[in-house]
């Protein structure tokens, strides 16, 4: 399996590591080895890690993704494009792409399952929400055959992270941000986090998921949590409350589905309440399974590289006994309510 990675930034960098790393143990599992076939990147010269060969580096990611040798694609960039461009080079070419794009797939990821089942390739990304906590494959495989009524979800690190400093040292909003850019949680430019438009990708892929629906970005309601002022936090402590950014994901019987993401008080007894810092859980209810939930690192290189990982390892068993998939599921087709209610 000959492998190209696309960005090599804080997941990137670990995914080469750990290909690295865990080749033989990934390859003596799969039963194929595996090799980085190049790493495309922005800049040539910027200081990485040593153990990474300079010789895989190149600017022309068109060319890599194009490469006959190359059969699988991790595209880490993010954003919609170029990575959208190059994704449907490589599928056109027949590489199977994994990847951590939420932005791209919560605003066309229709187009990508298109492009995968047309050339006959698989599309995996576990990676784009949530980090590492293992959430798209149980809602698509393991709760296959049940009913999903509600996706509720702590899905953006960097928000929990500073709601939850707010609300155990009683820092303002902007003095929890600093520390959080510090900590290198957030961005230099934080709007994607505490604007909410992160969260809204992530509720986005997972309302597409748990309810069969095609669901984008744009259907869902959303409010950050930039208006959150230490005296609301206080407030809602000494009522027994604690206040998280939460993604909302619910199916009303037959009827449709809302997806929203807002900062919600939820009482401090409650599972979500007790995740801290930049910690990721997600609560799932469905009709027969009833509630469950998933926890743990949301975001951050090697969390999120494992879950490339992970994918990358489903895409060469797929390979190996001459199948694709995942394919999309799309048969609800269920309305999506503007105001993402329900
Ligand atoms: N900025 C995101 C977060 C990174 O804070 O959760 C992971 O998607």
């Amino acid at each position: 399996m000959k492998v190209a990675l696309l960005g090599c930034g804080v997941v990137g960098s670990q995914v080469a590591r750990l290909l690295r790393e865990q080749a033989d143990d990934i390859a003596a599992r799969v039963g194929a080895p595996f090799e980085l076939a190049g790493v495309a990147v922005r800049r040539i010269d910027r200081p990485r890690d040593p153990a990474l060969d300079p010789a895989l580096l190149t600017t022309d990611a068109g060319a890599l993704v194009t490469d006959p040798d190359v059969d699988v694609v991790i595209e880490v960039i993010g954003g919609v494009e170029p990575a959208k461009k190059l994704i449907l080079e490589a599928m056109a070419k027949g590489k199977s792409v994994v990847t951590a794009n939420k932005a791209l797939l919560a605003q066309d990821g229709a187009a990508l399952h298109r492009a995968a089942r047309r050339n006959g390739v698989d599309l995996y990304y576990e990676a784009s929400v949530a980090g590492a906590i293992p959430l798209l494959r149980p809602l698509r495989e393991s709760l296959a055959g049940d009913r999903v009524t509600r996706v509720i979800g702590i899905v953006n690190g960097t928000t929990n992270y500073i709601l939850d400093r707010m609300d155990s040292t009683g820092a303002s909003f902007d003095d929890a941000l600093q520390e959080a850019q510090a900590l290198g949680y957030a961005e230099a430019d934080p709007t994607a986090d505490v604007e909410g438009f992160d969260a809204a990708a992530k509720a986005a892929i997972l309302a597409g998921l748990a309810f069969h629906s095609r669901v984008t970005s744009a259907d869902v309601h959303r409010e950050g949590i930039t208006r959150i002022t230490a005296a609301d936090i206080a407030n809602a402590r000494a009522m027994g409350y604690v206040i998280k950014l939460l993604a909302i994901c619910a199916r009303d019987d037959g009827h449709g589905v809302g997806v929203r993401v807002h900062p919600a008080m939820i009482p401090r007894t409650h599972p979500l309440a007790g995740v801290r810092e930049a910690y990721n859980a997600v609560f799932v209810e469905a009709r027969s399974a009833g509630r469950l939930m998933f926890y743990g690192a949301g975001a951050g290189g090697a969390p999120t590289a494992s879950a490339v990982l992970g994918d990358l390892v489903a895409v060469a068993r797929n390979r190996l006994a001459g199948v694709s998939g995942p394919s999309e599921s799309v048969y609800a087709a269920l309305p999506v309510h503007p105001m993402g209610e329900t």
